[in-house]
């Protein structure tokens, strides 16, 4: 049924919000908005608000959002025109009479929703028939029992021109009616070969996609074997419109609701691992990146839906789009998380390989819009100088100026500037601190020209040095290796302190590859387990480092090691490690500087002493 918007906008006018809503919810008014205890999840602090002039209620604890009309819909349950009804019939306001074309236009609407439900009752049978069998035979070897058969109504359709054609002939639906909706092809228009319209699918297990309330608008029919193309989805309709609709949507609306989230995958086949695994609450879209539309449809069931996508380069370049998409439309607590399947696994697989418990880990390692937009960004900057500080920060704040909404966009930007800061700072900091082991001045530098008095290296890279012992105290190796095993024990952890880590350079060469080699995988490592990580690393060679690593660990006392010590603890001792580690670091290096400016004093060597006493003096300010 289709009211025209300005009828729309007449009830929402004339209808007042806070009075509707005031029905349920005892509101208290602070300035220009109302507020109170949210109708659609449990909380004994107000975090539901209504604003009255424009029109909308906004929950900040469970992310429920919409006007007069969603209200009435969510609270009893209503459908869209149903709620319409209501409200007009309240406010005294006349519904408007279709006019005779929108009439038929809905009638035939009707008939085409019930061709679709006829074809997947058709398919459905299949399935279970003679011509079926081979796609059974498939479906059980993937997996699925009756119980999820039939929950998504999965069917077969047979490997002939004819079979649904005659089947809905049969049951008196007119041919052209199964064209429109795209079961029947019709050859070229121009009619005069006489060909016949012809079954769209043919040999293929059949996936039916509904609407939210679950009625059938296409199907994606998947081939049983390699063939190309793997999919065939039903052609844009009146019904469906690929880029409106999410898979699944009706079936994970409620347990959405319940979970308080919803899981975006990539497939047909993933949604349905997914729900097997006790992941109801999970959605695809179909085999595009994310549309608006699909985001805002997301943002009705949770505030913050898991975008999970896979590890390989698509998943990854689609997972990129999502970001760019939703970042104009966020809203104040509504936005997405992402989290990555590890390659080359789908959720599908990674369920069967591993369980749901690995699933599980994937979801909670999800990382915030803002996260995965800052870490984007920085991958595609080098950082090391003045102008290619600036492109950064200048690409992020153009990134940050797409957010429509004031509050959100401010937030934005001051998280951006602090990561900036922090970024700059850490790169500064590490730079100052490890020049003499990384290379000193380098060719070039005026500081060579000046016939400087450079020191010769050790066989290890390392300056003797002013003073400097010849090897590192083992402190320092033994910080470097807590550093490391903390990582590995919580691969979680990685991704909160890589650039921190990223910025270090270890004394001990052998540890150092170690780093190097973790931070190469911050995209996957965080969604395995430690026992996953110690498999790579041994893979890669580092067999005899990583045993001296948990050698050294066997006889640490400390549990924060222990892949089943609580991450907090992990973390909090991550950081008090590396403090202690850096600003050892700084405190030889100070010394030396110190001994150097007092060998021969010039405006070098009292320049960097004195950076390096500013440095100590703030980092003990923080
Ligand atoms: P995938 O190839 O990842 O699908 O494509 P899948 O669900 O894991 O398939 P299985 O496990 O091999 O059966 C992801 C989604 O992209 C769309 C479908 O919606 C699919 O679920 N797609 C893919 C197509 O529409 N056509 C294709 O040929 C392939
Ligand atoms: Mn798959």
């Amino acid at each position: 049924m289709a009211f025209s918007p300005s009828f729309l906008d007449e009830i929402r006018s004339r209808v007042s919000l806070v009075s509707v809503i005031g029905r349920r919810v005892r509101l208290t008014k602070k300035g220009r908005e109302h507020s109170g205890l949210c109708p659609f999840h449990n909380e004994k602090t107000p975090s539901f608000t209504v604003n009255e002039d424009k029109g909308f209620y906004h929950c900040f604890g469970c992310g429920a959002h919409g006007d007069v009309i969603t209200f009435e819909m969510q609270t009893h349950r209503l459908s869209f025109p149903e709620a319409v009804e209501r409200l007009a019939a309240e406010a005294g306001i006349e519904v408007p009479v279709q006019a005779p074309e929108e009439r038929e236009q809905a009638k035939r609407a009707a008939s085409l929703y019930d061709v679709m439900e006829k074809a997947c009752a058709f398919f459905e049978t299949e399935l279970r028939g003679p011509a079926g069998q081979a796609g059974l035979d498939y479906l059980r070897r993937r997996g699925l029992d009756d119980r999820t058969l039939a929950r998504f109504r999965l069917g077969f359709s047979p490997d002939s021109r004819t079979a649904l054609k005659q089947a809905l002939k049969q049951a008196g639906l007119p041919e052209a009616l199964a064209i429109e909706a795209g079961l029947l092809i019709a050859p070229e228009a121009s009619g005069r070969d006489g060909r016949e319209p012809y079954d769209r699918f043919r040999g293929r297990v059949m996936f039916p996609i509904t609407d939210r309330r679950g009625r059938i608008i296409a199907f994606g029919g998947r081939i049983l074997g390699d063939g190309q193309p793997k999919y065939l989805n039903s052609p844009d309709t009146p019904l469906f419109h690929k880029g409106t609709v999410l898979y699944g949507l009706a079936q994970a609306r409620e347990p959405a609701a319940e979970a308080g989230t919803v899981i975006v995958c990539e497939g047909y086949m993933d949604v349905i691992a997914l729900n097997r695994a006790g992941f109801a609450h999970a959605v695809a879209p179909l085999g595009t990146a994310l549309t608006e539309q699909q985001i805002e449809l997301l943002w009705r069931m949770a505030a913050e839906p898991i975008v999970c996508l896979d590890g390989d380069a698509a998943g990854q370049r689609a997972a990129a789009k999502a970001a760019e998409r939703a970042l104009p439309l966020l809203k104040p607590g509504l936005s997405l998380r992402f989290a990555t399947v590890p390659a080359p696994e789908d959720p599908d697989s990674l369920i069967r390989a591993q369980g749901p418990e690995a699933m599980q880990r994937v979801l909670e390692s999800a990382s915030p819009l803002s996260e995965v937009l800052w870490r984007q960004q920085l991958a595609g900057h080098a950082i090391d100088t003045p102008e290619r500080r600036a492109a950064l920060e200048h690409d992020l704040m153009e990134k940050v100026g797409g957010i429509a909404d004031r509050s959100v966009q401010e937030q934005y930007r001051s998280y951006f500037r602090s990561r900036l800061w922090e970024a700059f700072r850490a790169g500064r900091e590490a730079k100052k601190i490890y020049r003499p082991f990384a290379g000193g001045p380098a060719r070039g530098d005026p500081r060579r020209s000046r016939g400087h008095r450079l020191v010769d290296r050790g066989p290890d890279g390392r300056l003797p040095g002013a003073g400097l012992p010849p090897t590192p105290p083992p402190v320092w190796q033994s910080q470097e290796r807590m550093l490391l095993l903390l990582v590995i024990a919580h691969p979680a952890l990685l991704e909160e302190v890589a650039e921190r880590l990223g910025n270090l350079r270890f004394s001990d060469s052998d540890l150092d590859k170690l780093r190097q080699e973790a931070l190469k995988h911050l995209d996957g490592w965080g969604s395995l387990d430690s026992e996953d990580v110690q498999r790579h690393l041994r893979s890669c060679g580092f067999s005899q480092i990583l045993d001296c690593l948990l050698e050294a660990r066997a006889h640490d006392q400390s549990a924060h090691f222990k892949p089943d010590a609580p991450v907090e603890a992990a973390r909090a001792l991550w950081e008090d490690v590396f403090k202690l580690y850096t600003g050892k670091e700084l405190a030889v290096e100070l010394q030396q500087a110190e001994q150097q400016a007092a060998v021969d004093l010039s405006d070098e060597t009292f320049g960097s002493f004195s950076a390096l006493w500013s440095t100590k003096i703030r980092n003990t300010d923080v």
